[in-house]
């Protein structure tokens, strides 16, 4: 397990919106490697949170002290998928990821997405199966994992997502693709370490970090744990 590279993607729904440029640059300073970004739009999901205008915004606040870059992990909850995809492209994503029942034209929104400059991802709800990376993999540079019901932070982590995370492992390991197995929803520092077990590399915590006052405590707790 400690051979493979974990990343740890918090999510700023659970930041302190009116001070989201702050937060970005904290979480950044405790060690987060990727910033989540999670896109609702009161229609795929029944909440509504924010835009590409938002994303440009946050872009310079996501770089380390030194002033690398630390990669905007968009997580889109949207239908359509094709526009928006484009428009955070140009507003600095690094990865875009979409759930495929959102797009009527899989294959052709991955395209664009890597067309646009970035990095595809495909994302799956805890009752979706994942038959479609069968025809999908060998384009797309990660797959999201939702271990809750898309929509809301704070919700309790869906056990049958580590059997799914396993399958998904395997068709990645069968691959011999260079592709990110992320899990979203539920991750805490008491179970990611068998999340890590069941295949998982990248990890997106909302509430388990921004719920708490020191993160850096947070995230070198996961980190820990995921080496034991
Ligand atoms: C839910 C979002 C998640 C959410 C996770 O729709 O995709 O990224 O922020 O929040 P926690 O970690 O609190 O479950
Ligand atoms: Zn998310």
């Amino acid at each position: 397990m400690s051979t493979r590279t974990f990343r740890i993607a918090p999510s700023i729904l659970s930041a302190d919106f009116a001070r989201l440029g702050e937060e970005v640059r904290n979480v950044v300073a405790a060690g987060a490697d990727w910033i989540h970004f999670d896109v609702m739009d009161n229609h795929y999901v029944p909440n509504l949170t924010f835009g590409p205008m938002v994303c440009s915004a946050l872009k310079p606040h996501a770089k380390t002290a030194a002033g690398a870059p630390v990669p905007i992990d968009v997580h889109l909850m949207v239908q359509p998928v094709d526009a928006l995809a484009q428009a955070f492209a140009e507003a600095g994503a690094d990865y875009i990821s979409f759930h495929p029942d959102a797009s009527t034209h899989v294959h052709r929104s991955v395209q664009a997405i890597k067309a646009a400059g970035c990095k595809a991802g495909l994302v799956f709800n805890p009752a979706a199966p994942i038959d479609v990376l069968d025809w999908v993999l060998e384009d797309i540079d990660l797959v999201l994992i939702m271990s809750v019901n898309p929509g809301f932070g704070g919700q309790g982590f869906i056990e049958s997502a580590l059997r799914k995370i396993e399958q998904a492992r395997a068709r990645i390991d069968a691959s011999g693709r260079d592709i990110r197995l992320e899990v979203d929803g539920g991750v805490k520092t008491d179970n990611i370490a068998r999340i890590a077990a069941a295949g998982a590399d990248t990890f997106v915590a909302g509430s388990a970090i921004f719920g708490k006052p020191d993160y850096r405590a947070v995230i070198e707790s996961m980190r820990a744990n995921l080496k034991g």
